[in-house]
């Protein structure tokens, strides 16, 4: 669901909610008092200078990283410690990063369907099937039988995001998943995350991708010293922020 331009858009159904979240790394507080909730089928971009707490807090959600205090749930249920309930919720919860982390002696097509059959116990030749649909989503279809090293670093992301899709995941986290592109690259990841965001998918995208938070994006979470100072719609976010610290950040990022 894409933002319609309405000032308002507190989920009824929420999806990923944290309240009063904390941590430190040594003296370093990096996420403060941080709440937040996402609904289904909401987009919230996340952005913030270096350093603000943006990739731990995405990491937080999937618990790549713990916590100190306070309480984060997916789909109401808590994040589990550790174990099967944990890859579980790993599989909920997919994640794209900067570096796309393929697997450098597979072809696509197992990188994209290795972790349904180990994680979701699903058959090969099920999984296969559903990988090649993936593909020819993120418009890769062509592209089963190669190598990592054989694509561009824009068809290395959008098949990092199908490798995502695979499991089926509940929400998807993405942590400027285009910064390491090449310019020319960069729409043709956009315009995939954009048609995910249609279709529905609950979405955490941390980039400073301007014109995809405005056309994409639900709300617009700003983020400084690992505290949230605004999270509103994006249009009243990008046309009047409300404090100096994201009126700085526009103006730097908007410049150049
Ligand atoms: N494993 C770690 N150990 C110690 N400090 C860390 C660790 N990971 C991150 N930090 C520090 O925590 C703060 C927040 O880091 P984080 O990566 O979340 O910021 P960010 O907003 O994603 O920044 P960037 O825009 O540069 O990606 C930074 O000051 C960083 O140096
Ligand atoms: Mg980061």
């Amino acid at each position: 669901m894409a933002a319609d331009g309405a000032d308002t858009v507190t989920a009824g159904d929420p999806l990923i909610e944290l309240r009063d979240v904390n941590k430190h790394y040594g003296t370093l507080h990096v996420l403060r008092d941080i709440d937040l909730t996402v609904g289904r089928g909401e987009v919230v971009v996340v952005i913030g200078p270096s350093g603000s707490g943006k990739s731990t807090l995405c990491r937080a959600i999937n618990r790549l990283e713990t916590i100190e205090s306070g309480t984060i749930t997916v789909d109401g249920k808590p994040l589990p410690e550790e174990g099967r309930a944990l890859a579980r919720l790993r599989a909920d919860v997919g994640m794209v990063f900067q570096s796309f982390n393929l697997f450098a002696h597979k072809t696509v097509l197992e990188n994209v369907s290795l972790a349904p059959v180990k994680v979701r116990g699903r058959k090969k030749e099920d999984a296969e099937r559903r990988a090649r649909e993936l593909l020819d989503r993120v418009g890769l279809a062509a592209q089963a039988p190669k190598y990592p090293a054989q694509l561009s670093g824009g068809q290395q992301q959008r098949v990092a995001i199908a490798r995502a899709l695979a499991m089926d995941p509940k929400v998807m986290l993405f942590d400027e998943p285009t910064s390491a592109l090449d310019p020319e690259m960069i729409n043709e990841v956009l315009e995939v995350m954009r048609r995910l965001a249609r279709d529905g998918m609950t979405m955490v995208v941390v980039t400073h991708e301007m014109g995809f938070a405005r056309s994409a994006a639900n709300r617009v979470v700003f983020m400084d010293g690992g505290r949230i100072l605004e999270d509103r719609a994006p249009e009243a976010f990008f046309t009047a922020p409300e404090s100096d610290r994201a009126k700085d950040f526009l103006s730097k990022i908007l410049k150049h």
